[in-house]
């Protein structure tokens, strides 16, 4: 170390400030644990504040009230066509994220956690090396890798960087484009698809598999599917994208379906493709953490890596990359550091797109139920039987459930409809406490609401569902 540069020691240091990271630094916290977070972007929060889950939620719920707006004519309640003022969308949008990055660092300092804005790379098993900070080095009994993960990009080759956005891009709402093309039908390439549909973009997705959403069973992504098909220009699938120029201020994008190649312009191309783990620019070739063929650094149910002091959570630990998964993760690190008896195994993970009609699943999914050769019946509540959903306007949704046959165990609920992210959570509770169909059946769920969709469906796993 150079002379005169400053060190400073900590029990526990907590690499990255993201959903993981301030999890974990505030229950070491609680734990009564002494840690450091090192944060290199201005504010904490992580991709999910700053530029991932909370920035894109905001602009899907926009999106959602001027779809509402459109859709109140149903019920007898004109208003004049919804306009999106693209500066005042971006400035609610910032002071969302300012408001909850705010929160974040309030968290931290309110439990004393030292909080370093810098960037950090191991120079061994017990330090890192800090860039951007009057601290120039932390030195630490343990430590918690949580420096998440950064949107994979296509070859230079097929899409030169300088052509296209990449979500954070799409996120800063810059403008929005007349032509626009989402390369990659997944999570991020359907929510800010519907958003700039919505906005008023003519987008057209290009998918490389033969469906959308396919981690999905079919029936729960098909009532998203059917909406977005009204709402985007084109949606194609089994398509390969071939190349991409610069055209004037465009981009010509070359693709194929079907073994015929075409080529279009668009005004922005957005790639999302995937994330990949950020597990090599931090310097770990200096410590004993082993990272696999895919990037991901390898843990135990603990989350402890190879390297016994250094602990991973979040999107460098494994998939799935998301924040809920990361949190959980966080605090089976800190109270395994604390002492205490504590894994990592959960009953299930649930996921969830936001678009709308919200798509929610958890536990194994009908096809994987097949896949896997399990024993399962399958119950569905359409919400067209729901008095909730029928008064919202809502009937686009269908609530299922997959039980083993013989236990009437849960072993995995799908959903979509209306806030089925925020229905899920019932559906979580349920497989870790390890209910049977009679489990929530006889829960008394309020009426209306669409909550009793889940009710209703295990109720039809005992042979009864009123509604149906
Ligand atoms: P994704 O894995 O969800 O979807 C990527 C899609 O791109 C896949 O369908 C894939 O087949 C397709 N693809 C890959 N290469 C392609 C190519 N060359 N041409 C056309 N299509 C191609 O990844 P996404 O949407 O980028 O999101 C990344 C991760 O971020 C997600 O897996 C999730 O973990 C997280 N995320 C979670 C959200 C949530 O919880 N609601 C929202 C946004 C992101």
């Amino acid at each position: 170390m150079v002379v005169g540069e400053f060190t400073q020691d900590t029990d526990l240091l907590i690499i990255g400030g993201g959903p993981g990271g301030y999890v974990a630094a505030c229950a070491a916290a609680d734990h009564g644990i002494r840690a450091t977070v090192i944060e290199k972007a201005d504010v904490p929060g992580g991709v999910c504040l700053r530029e991932g889950c909370i920035p894109s939620k905001t602009l899907l719920n926009i999106a959602k009230i001027m779809d509402e707006a459109e859709e109140a004519t149903q019920f007898g309640i004109t208003f004049g066509k919804p306009k999106a003022d693209i500066d005042k969308i971006r400035e609610w949008k910032n002071s969302v994220v300012k408001k909850l990055a705010g929160g974040v660092k309030q968290l931290l300092a309110g439990r004393k956690v030292e909080y370093i804005n810098g960037s950090a790379r191991f120079e061994s098993s017990t330090s890192v090396r800090v860039e951007g900070s009057d601290v120039a080095h932390v030195k630490f009994k343990h430590c918690i890798i949580a420096t998440g993960s950064s949107a994979k990009l296509l070859p230079e080759s097929l899409m030169p960087r300088e052509l296209c956005w990449d979500a954070a891009d799409a996120l800063k709402v810059s403008e929005i484009p007349k032509r626009m093309m989402v390369i990659g039908g997944g999570y991020i390439g359907l929510e800010l698809g519907q958003v700039y549909a919505k906005f008023g973009s003519e987008v057209t997705v290009l998918e490389a598999l033969d469906g959308l959403l396919l981690g999905a069973d079919p029936d729960m992504s098909r009532p998203l599917i059917n909406k977005l098909k009204k709402q985007m220009k084109t949606i194609h699938t089994s398509a390969v994208l071939k190349g991409a120029k610069k055209s004037g201020s465009a981009v010509a994008v070359t693709y194929s379906i079907g073994g015929t190649d075409r080529t279009e312009e668009y005004d922005r191309v957005l790639v999302s493709v995937g994330r990949r783990p950020n597990t090599d620019q931090i310097g770990l070739e200096k410590t004993k953490v082993s990272v696999n063929d895919r990037g991901f650094i390898e843990v135990d149910a603990q989350r402890r890596t190879t390297d016994k002091r250094i602990f991973a959570i979040g999107d460098v630990a494994g998939e799935p990359m998301l924040a809920h998964k990361a949190m959980r993760e966080g605090k089976v690190a800190v109270a395994t550091i604390a002492g205490k008896a504590a894994a990592f195994d959960p009953a299930c993970i649930p996921a969830v797109v936001y678009t709308d009609p919200e798509v929610a699943w958890c536990g194994v999914t009908e096809a994987e139920a097949k896949k896997k050769g399990l024993n399962v019946k399958v119950t569905k509540f359409p919400w067209s039987a729901s008095g909730r959903a029928v008064a919202m306007g809502r009937t686009d949704g269908l609530t299922k459930m997959i039980f083993d046959q013989a236990t009437q165990r849960l072993l995995g609920v799908g959903i979509v409809g209306a806030h089925a992210g925020d229905l899920i959570s019932e559906a979580v509770l349920a497989m870790e406490m390890a209910a049977v169909a009679e489990d929530i059946a006889v829960s008394i769920h309020p009426h209306p609401a669409t909550s009793e969709t889940l009710a209703e469906a295990a109720e039809a796993m005992l042979g009864f569902a009123s509604h149906v």
